[in-house]
C-alpha cells in the first residue's frame, strides 16, 4: 500500500465523524484533500464547511460545497485535518504546506480535532520535520536570531507567501523534548505570527493509515 492510499484509508476513517446537519472544520494538504474529496460524495447532509486556506477552499467549492466564514458559525463539532508529525500525546506539527494559522485557528475554534496521517507521520520525538513558523516580513532577521539562540536554524521558505501576507521561517535541526514549553517560547518572540506545534491544543484523536489497517490513538 502506498502512502497515498494510506493516507485516503485514514480520511475514510475521518467521515465517520462527520454528523448531520452540522459545519465541518477542514484542514490543508494531500491527506486533507482525500477528506474534501469523501465530503463530496456526502454534501447535501451537512450545513457547509470552514477551510484552513485558500487551496482547501477552492477544493471544496469545486465539489460544490458551500464555504463559510468562522465569524458566521461560531464553535465547530469537528476539524479534520492531517499532520507532518504527530508523538503519542497527539502533539503534532503542522505547516508543511503552510496554512499552519488558519489551521489553528479553526483547531482551536472546534470541539474535536481529529488528525489524519500515513503511520510514518508518528514519531517518538518532533522535529525531525522541519518546524514551519509564520512570521511577519519586516521581523524575519528578528525571529531568525532569536530562534538560533534557541537552538533551531531557521532556513527561509523560497518563493511563498501565506495566505495571510506572510513568510514562512522552517526550523531544522531540532529535538523538541516538552513540546507545549517549546511552543509557549516561539509564540513569545515578536513578529511570530503562529508556531506549527500543535500541543497547547492537541489533536484529540489521531487516525493513521497502515498496510496493516487503520490504528487510532488514543
Ligand atoms: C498544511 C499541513 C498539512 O496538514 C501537513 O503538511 C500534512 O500534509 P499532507 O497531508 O500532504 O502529508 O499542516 O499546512
Amino acid at each position: 500500500m502506498t502512502p497515498d492510499e494510506m493516507k485516503k484509508q485514514a480520511a475514510e476513517a475521518a467521515i465517520e465523524y462527520v454528523e448531520s446537519g452540522t459545519v465541518v472544520g477542514v484542514g490543508t494538504g494531500s491527506t486533507a484533500n482525500h477528506f474534501i474529496d469523501l465530503l463530496g460524495a456526502m454534501k447535501g447532509k451537512i450545513d457547509g464547511t470552514v477551510a484552513s486556506s485558500e487551496a482547501s477552499a477552492e477544493r471544496l467549492r469545486g465539489h460544490g460545497i458551500q464555504v463559510l466564514d468562522l465569524n458566521s458559525v461560531g464553535q465547530l463539532p469537528l476539524y479534520v485535518d492531517g499532520a507532518d508529525e504527530s508523538n503519542r500525546h497527539l502533539h503534532l506539527i503542522k505547516g508543511g504546506g503552510g496554512a499552519l494559522t488558519r489551521e489553528k485557528i479553526v483547531a482551536a475554534a472546534s470541539d474535536k480535532f481529529v488528525c489524519i496521517a500515513d503511520d510514518s507521520k508518528l514519531v517518538d520525538v518532533l522535529g525531525a520535520f522541519p518546524l514551519p513558523i509564520e512570521v511577519i516580513p519586516m521581523a524575519r532577521s528578528y525571529v531568525a536570531r532569536e530562534i538560533v539562540k534557541l537552538g533551531g536554524t531557521p532556513i527561509l521558505r523560497e518563493g511563498f507567501t501565506t495566505d495571510n501576507g506572510n513568510i514562512i521561517l522552517d526550523i531544522q535541526d531540532l529535538k523538541i523534548m516538552e513540546p507545549v514549553k517549546f511552543e509557549e517560547q516561539i509564540n513569545s518572540i515578536v513578529g511570530v505570527v503562529t508556531v506549527g506545534i500543535f500541543a497547547i491544543r492537541p489533536a484529540d484523536a489521531l487516525i493513521l493509515g497502515s498496510s496493516s489497517g487503520i490504528k487510532q490513538l488514543p
